[in-house]
């Protein structure tokens, strides 16, 4: 089975990002065929500063790895490093109906908050459809909010097969239930764009600021308060064993509890789960050489099965040199 998703480098990696996705990128490297790339293409809908995406990039790419993504294990490389999947983007642009992008929440929700849309983030669902069906995927680990768009991909590409036969494989989603949408501070969708993400390797005090931040209702503390109505609870049991779950939601019905002590726990908590993390990405951000020959390496891997793909497009569709 092929594994692939991508993950945008327009800031640092908050808990959204890994609850939702990277955490099920290192489970899924260990049985299948793993391919997971930093979408620097997607990322230039957003950023528009040459230095800022490098760096956003690097920074990415030792998240990745200090989280646990093994490069001998999966093949990690930058979206950009492939330039066959902007051929394969074109192709797939001319059977793609207009309808099925305008629906598309990405660009409905930037166009409804008065951000300018170019064509470049009307079209995005169709680079992430040539991102996926150029590996030949089977299965794309993402976050609820991608669902949308891996449907959109599976209408480009029936509709690419039935023109031109069977070229490409139809992939599916993989998304984990507990934590398919992760809510930030304000209760809404973490999310880099609204503001209110608490990121995966900020420093104690920032995280602790943000946590201690998290909407909550005005319950009095000695109030018996419901687990299952409180965004501090919903985020605590991303980090807790079912025990730890139990005795915290315990003290919530029971009264007595602040919400401040349960942003407190859920601090410790957070900070005790990416401390091995935290100390991975240290001795791995010296050795800048190691990590431009994983991309390299990767991206090598990634260019090989991608033109095998783009050929049988290509060719499916008429294009270059048939004959042989
Ligand atoms: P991006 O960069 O916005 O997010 C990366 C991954 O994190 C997940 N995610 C969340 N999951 C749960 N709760 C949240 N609050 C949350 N926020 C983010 C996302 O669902 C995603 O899985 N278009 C993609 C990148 C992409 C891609 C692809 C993904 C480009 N090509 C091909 C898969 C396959 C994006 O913008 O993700």
């Amino acid at each position: 089975m092929r594994v692939l998703s991508g993950i945008q480098p327009t800031g640092r990696f908050h808990w959204g990002n890994y609850f939702g996705a990277i955490r099920q990128y290192i489970s899924l490297q260990e049985n299948d065929q793993a391919f997971y790339f930093i979408a620097d293409l997607h990322a230039l809908t957003t950023i528009r500063d040459r230095d800022q995406l490098v760096t956003l990039c690097r920074e990415a790419a030792l998240d990745l790895l200090a989280l646990g993504l093994d490069p001998s294990k999966a093949t990690l490389f930058r979206q950009s490093d492939v330039p066959e999947v902007s051929e394969l983007t074109w192709l797939l642009l001319t059977v793609t109906n207009l309808s099925w992008l305008e629906k598309c929440h990405a660009y409905k929700d930037k166009k409804g908050r008065g951000l300018a849309a170019d064509a470049g983030l009307f079209t995005y669902p169709v680079l992430m459809a040539a991102d996926i069906l150029i590996y030949d995927s089977d299965i794309v680990p993402v976050g609820v909010d991608q669902v949308q768009h891996i449907e959109v991909t599976r209408d480009i590409a029936e509709r690419f097969n039935s023109l031109y036969g069977e070229v490409f494989v139809l992939p599916e989603a993989r998304v984990l239930d507990s934590s398919a949408k992760v809510l930030g501070s304000d209760g809404e969708k973490m999310s880099k764009s609204r503001g209110n993400v608490i990121e995966l390797f900020e420093s104690p005090k920032k995280a602790r600021k943000k946590i201690m931040s998290i909407r909550t209702d005005s319950t009095a503390v000695e109030a018996a308060k419901d687990p299952d109505n409180c965004s501090v609870f919903d985020l605590y049991k991303l980090f807790a064993s079912p025990s730890q779950i139990e005795a915290l939601a315990s003290r919530y019905r029971a009264g007595g509890l602040g919400y401040g002590e349960a942003k407190q726990e859920l601090f410790e908590l957070s900070q005790e789960h990416f401390a091995a993390a935290a100390e991975r990405r240290e001795a791995l951000a010296a050795d800048e050489r190691r990590l431009d020959e994983i991309l390299d390496e990767g991206a090598a891997r990634a260019r090989e099965k991608a033109a095998e793909v783009l050929g049988r497009a290509r060719r499916a569709c008429g294009l270059g040199r048939t004959s042989s």
